[in-house]
């Protein structure tokens, strides 16, 4: 009892001084002076329209889009299903190389390109042609950002270096994916597998015994595309205080390295003694001076798995990861038909589990083989054991759910007909994306040339004569 009175005096203290935190609050919410950060002032008062009708988080934000392949228009892809207006330049005749990469229906655009480059709109140029240069010089000082992934030092080699760009716009951003940061490899052209092998991926994925593997996500280009995106809305928000643009740089290497970035945890905490959580440890197999493949590890504290469900033998994909985490141990002893374990010395901590994961395992896994991955994630989701199913590409394209939100979305295209892609994964209440086509080539010529430019009948017939917005006629060249 005489230890109650300190703590409801404690309690008392502790109201008295959230009321006065609460206070405060208020008052500065309240104060018509601009806070330290300069922003009470600066923001608009809420808007009344109804949600989602406010624009969109990037509207009235343009972008002069010189990217190609994945990881840049990844990037541009994002910025464009977040209102921006992007303005891919491509090389006439040829356009971005992946429209005719991977051809799945003869004579349409592929896949490849269909699928990273929605919402976009065409133009195009060849920028190595003086009048190709002149909308080039027009459209940078209309856009606010330009991004680009070409090859290490081809934007310089068509004349648009970076004192050119900020001579002409010193309010344009410039973004650009390279392979590699500064240093021995700067001027290497690199592709998805190469950043995976670079940025530390590979060597850690795959099994102990086998050699690198490589991932299906394509973190190297996309996730870099991604990191670029962020980089690029936070250049912009930048400006808003500074007005200037300024460079703005994702190496893939780095993007691979910060997704990897718990395997550089490993490699500090292997110097100074052996991972327990890796199964290795358990099997007591030592562990070399560099972190090991992990397998099916889990990249956490909680030991997880890969285990065979009903229908393995046939079905490449009847598996589930399991996790034990320790907090269910006692649910999953009962689930598996061990409810012994849960009292047991021998697997009653984590501890004492450690050195057996590969016995528990293989007894879930018993288990898990008379049941579908589905009825396992149904039984285990009751009572919250983690459990995560080995979903096929065919099972995702068909998930009812995800074409729900969006995920998943049905695009019609006019010469290749209906196809499926993904979606914007990042949902916001007041900007949402809806999913547009992507563009045919140089779709969008004639409307970026009047209407963005503001370029008069006459200017353009003169650009589009110039022959520096079409493929090169080579018999004539040649005659
Ligand atoms: N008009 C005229 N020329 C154009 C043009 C246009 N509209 N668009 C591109 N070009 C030219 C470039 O100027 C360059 O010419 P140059 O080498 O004579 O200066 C040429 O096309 C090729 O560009 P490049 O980027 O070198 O393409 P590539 O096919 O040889 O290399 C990559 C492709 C992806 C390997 C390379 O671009 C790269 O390493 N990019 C950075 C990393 C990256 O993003 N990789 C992932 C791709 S998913």
């Amino acid at each position: 009892m005489a230890k109650k009175k300190p703590k409801k005096a404690k309690q008392a203290k502790t109201k008295v001084a959230a009321k006065k935190s609460v206070r405060k609050v208020v008052k500065l919410a309240r104060t018509k002076k601009a806070n330290g950060n300069g922003k009470s002032n600066n923001l608009p008062r809420p808007t009344t329209k109804p949600w989602g009708q406010a624009g969109k988080a990037l509207t009235g934000v343009s972008i002069l889009d010189f990217t190609h392949v994945q990881s840049g228009p990844t990037c541009t892809q994002l910025l464009a299903w977040m209102g921006a207006d992007v303005i891919k330049v491509e090389r006439p005749g040829v356009g971005d190389i992946t429209r005719g990469q991977l051809v799945d229906v003869k004579g349409a655009d592929s896949l490849y390109f269909t699928m990273l480059n929605h919402n976009k709109r065409s133009i195009t140029i060849d920028s190595k042609h003086p009048q190709g240069m002149r909308v080039l010089n027009a459209l940078i000082k209309k856009c606010d950002v330009l991004v680009e992934n070409f090859a290490p030092g081809a934007l310089d080699r068509m004349g648009l270096t970076w004192d050119y760009i900020h001579k002409l716009n010193p309010r344009m951003i410039v973004a650009s994916v390279k392979g590699f940061g500064p240093g021995p490899y700067e001027d290497c052209k690199v592709y998805e597998n190469v950043a995976q092998c670079a940025g530390g991926a590979a060597s850690t994925t795959g099994f102990r015994e086998g050699p690198p593997l490589v991932t299906g996500a394509q973190i190297g280009d996309s996730g870099t595309g991604l990191h670029l995106a962020l980089g690029i809305v936070c250049a912009l928000y930048q400006r808003n205080r500074t007005g200037r643009g300024q460079k703005v740089l994702a190496a893939m290497q780095d993007g691979v390295l910060n997704l990897c970035r718990v395997k550089l945890r490993d490699q500090q905490r292997i110097e100074k003694g052996p991972l327990t959580e890796y199964s290795q440890y358990g099997e007591g197999v030592p562990f070399g001076i560099a972190v090991p493949r992990a397998g099916n590890d889990s990249g956490g504290g909680q030991p997880g798995w890969i285990l065979k469900c009903k229908g393995w033998e046939t079905d490449p994909d009847a598996y589930i990861y399991f996790i034990t985490q320790a907090p269910v141990w006692q649910a999953i002893c009962d689930v598996i038909g061990e409810p012994g374990w849960k009292t047991d010395p021998e697997f009653a901590t984590p501890k004492a589990r450690l050195p057996k994961l590969k016995k528990i395992f293989a007894r879930i896994e018993d288990w898990t083989k008379t049941k579908t991955k589905f009825e396992v994630m149904e039984i285990c989701n009751k009572v919250d054991i983690p459990v995560g199913p080995i979903l096929s590409m065919k099972e995702i394209a068909e998930e009812p759910s995800l074409r729900k939100t969006g995920t998943v979305v049905e695009v019609d295209h006019p010469t290749r007909g209906k196809y499926l892609t993904v979606g914007n994964p990042i949902k916001m209440t007041d900007s949402i994306s809806e999913v547009k086509r992507s563009p045919l080539l140089g779709e969008h010529t004639d409307e970026i040339l009047k209407d963005v430019l503001g370029f008069k009948a006459n200017e353009v017939a003169e650009i589009k004569n110039s022959g520096a917005l079409s493929a090169p006629k080579r018999e004539e060249k040649a005659a």
